[in-house]
């Protein structure tokens, strides 16, 4: 078998917080401790898809020690482009597989190890099958909607944002006796909202998973507002759909549909039914940057390591993961099938019915 020389390592897909302790994780490991060569590749796939490709060589002695600390991914990534079905200026598509394996070939890569979503790993594992180079993913998200995986780095952060968010909502909500909407991220899945919405309090937690009326909305709220408080916090996941049944959202051509929005759309009909002033804050994409919580540093560095030892025993077509308390691998065929949604019997569903908030009619 191939001694492995050469490790590629890329970011793929939306960014959050905690990419950077990833690559410098593996770089560290993979350097000094196996004495490999380190490429980290620019833009995701697009980098190697390039005539020449682009990289940057990495060195674990010549890091800067801020890298742990900063967020986004300095190697730059993509969530635009499948190689397989590459858009084109006429609108039409043409496979481009062919230009990533060329280019994994050209820089000598044995393995190549994916910081990515769901949907990346399964184009990567695909692409990285037809470059005949071993694959090792590691999950990252701030939906934490990855398969097999308790946590994907970036969900942490993303918590702490939202929280935060909503510990500076309720004075301001109270001193004016309004009603506040914040609208998470979390396209498919309420992983943002719910964890969010407990840990700062809300009263309404809304999510794509779990069907909501206006009218059980109303009578929760009318409820909270009757008991001598004069104030409510609503959090809404960006992926929750009107009472009709559609999302709120923006198609731009030749990228998924943009969401947001609907929290302005809660915001006509509570205003109109129960005629309290209300407000409106969608974070976008503050979830996704700023300085890695804690605990992303920690999980980046686990999954990093994790992640250049099993390229070093060879374990292929796998995903780093943590469960249990700590760090496992799955393959990467139980991850690669779609989103991991909220499932009804999530036991902090039951958390947040428990502490009196409405998740939706039962
Ligand atoms: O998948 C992560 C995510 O942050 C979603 O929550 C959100 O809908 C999407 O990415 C936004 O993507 P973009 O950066 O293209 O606006």
């Amino acid at each position: 078998m191939k001694d492995i020389k050469t490790l590629g390592v890329l970011t793929s897909g939306g960014d959050c917080a905690g990419l950077n302790a990833v690559i410098r994780a593996v770089t560290y490991h993979a350097n000094q401790v196996c004495g490999w060569r380190v490429l980290g590749i620019l833009d995701g796939s697009l980098g190697l898809m390039e005539k020449p490709p682009r990289y940057r060589e990495l060195r674990a002695d010549s890091f800067d020690e801020g890298l742990l600390r900063e967020g986004g991914t300095f190697l730059g990534t993509t969530n635009k482009g499948d190689p397989f079905r590459f858009p084109q200026p006429d609108g039409s598509f043409r496979d481009r597989s062919e230009d990533f394996a060329a280019g994994a070939r050209e820089l000598g890569l044995d393995a190549l190890v994916v910081i990515g979503g769901d949907g990346s790993m399964r184009i990567l594992s695909r692409l990285c099958d037809k470059a005949g180079i071993g694959m090792v993913g590691v999950p990252k998200t701030i939906d934490n909607d990855v398969h097999g995986t308790e946590y994907a780095v970036g969900f942490a952060s993303a918590i702490n944002v939202v929280t935060d968010a909503l510990d500076r909502l309720q004075p301001t909500a109270a001193s004016h006796h309004r009603v506040m909407i914040l609208e998470t991220m979390g396209r498919d899945a309420g992983h943002i909202a719910l964890n969010g919405g407990i840990a700062g309090g809300a009263d309404v937690i809304l999510v794509p998973e779990l069907p909501y009326t206006l009218d059980g909305l109303e009578a929760h709220l009318r409820r909270v507002l009757s008991r001598g408080r004069s104030h409510a916090l609503l959090v809404v996941a960006e992926g929750v759909k009107t009472e009709g049944g559609k999302h709120v959202s923006v198609n731009m051509p030749g990228e998924q549909l943009r969401y947001g929005g609907v929290g302005y759309y809660l915001e006509r009909e509570i205003g109109r039914r129960l005629g309290t002033e209300t407000r409106v804050t969608v974070l976008g994409h503050l979830q996704r940057g700023g300085t890695p919580s804690p605990r992303d540093r920690l999980l980046a560095s686990a999954f990093g390591v994790h992640a250049v030892r099993l390229v070093a025993q060879r374990r292929f077509g796998r995903m780093v993961a943590w469960q249990d308390r700590g760090v496992v691998d799955v393959p990467l065929s139980d991850v690669t099938v779609g989103s991991r949604l909220l499932q009804p019997d999530d036991p902090l569903i039951a958390t947040a019915r428990g502490v009196g908030i409405y998740v939706g009619d039962v």
